[in-house]
């Protein structure tokens, strides 16, 4: 609350309804808002701070094709080390400022043979590999049920808009399983293969934490990856933070355009 109560100082009168989760590369999507507030995490209450390279820590409060969003421009990751709870805290924040929906962006490996780097995917399901569930320890009623459903996580209506977008906008975009790790190495070829054998589609550091904790508070979530690279064993090509960056580079407008026209829908 403490949070909240320092963000709505900020924002005054503005009720967000879409929350945006910026991944790495889309960090610049935020220069796309009609701006009404950008409010930096360092000068949240209670909030951690962003330590990853290319991670910007502002949350940014706007409109895009008039829909009040807020939009988070970096997010915290499990690697970094903060605590499961630190990872997921925005995600209740969001919640308490009113959003309803959240969207959320990625990088991740493809795990796939039909994906190739720069491809989108729309998540369609996860497989939490973390190891660990943001909603352990005591429930509070008030803000969801002590064990809530996943079978649908993934709005579908969310998903079949992304994809008719995706198709309008003439980009290649795929549907699929994403499996979280923690990292922060990058899996192993052996490690890969067994991803695969147990249905994944895509790998990647983020997004399943917010996502459990935003299916509990009841929000619709629509996720979209950007494959930044083949996983690992599946080219000849050593892994790295470089290629990953290129490649969501590379693909950043359209996959901004994808994200605009997306909100504009939903
Ligand atoms: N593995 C895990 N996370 C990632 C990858 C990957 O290959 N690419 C981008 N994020």
């Amino acid at each position: 609350m403490e949070a909240v109560q320092f963000i709505q100082s900020k924002i005054e009168n503005f009720i967000p309804e879409i929350g945006l989760i910026l991944g790495s590369g889309l960090g610049f999507f935020a220069d796309q808002i009609d701006k009404q507030a950008v409010v930096p995490y360092n000068q949240i209450p209670t909030f951690p701070e962003s330590t990853v390279e290319g991670h910007k820590g502002n949350l940014v409060f706007g409109t895009v094709h008039n829909k009040n969003i807020l939009c988070m421009q970096g997010r915290f990751h499990y690697y970094e080390g903060y605590s499961i709870e630190q990872v997921t805290k925005p995600i209740r924040t969001m919640h308490q400022l009113g959003i309803k929906t959240l969207i959320l962006t990625n990088a991740a490996g493809g795990i796939n043979d039909q994906f190739e780097p720069g491809d989108l995917m729309v998540i369609k399901d996860h497989i939490n590999m973390m190891g660990t569930n943001p909603l352990i320890g005591s429930n509070d009623n008030n803000l969801g049920p002590r064990f809530p459903d996943m079978s649908t996580a993934y709005n579908k209506d969310i998903r079949q808009q992304a994809r008719d977008t995706a198709s309008k906008l003439n980009l290649k975009i795929h549907e699929g399983v994403y499996l979280a790790a923690t990292g922060p190495s990058y899996e192993t070829p052996a490690e890969i293969q067994f991803y695969k054998a147990i249905g994944a589609d895509a790998v990647g550091m983020s997004t399943v934490p917010e996502v459990l904790v935003a299916r509990h508070a009841g929000i619709r979530v629509g996720a979209i990856s950007c494959i930044t690279n083949k996983a690992a064993g599946l080219s000849d090509k050593p892994l790295s933070h470089e290629e990953v960056t290129q490649t969501a580079n590379k693909v950043k407008e359209h996959f901004a355009g994808l994200i605009s026209e997306l909100i504009a829908k939903i």
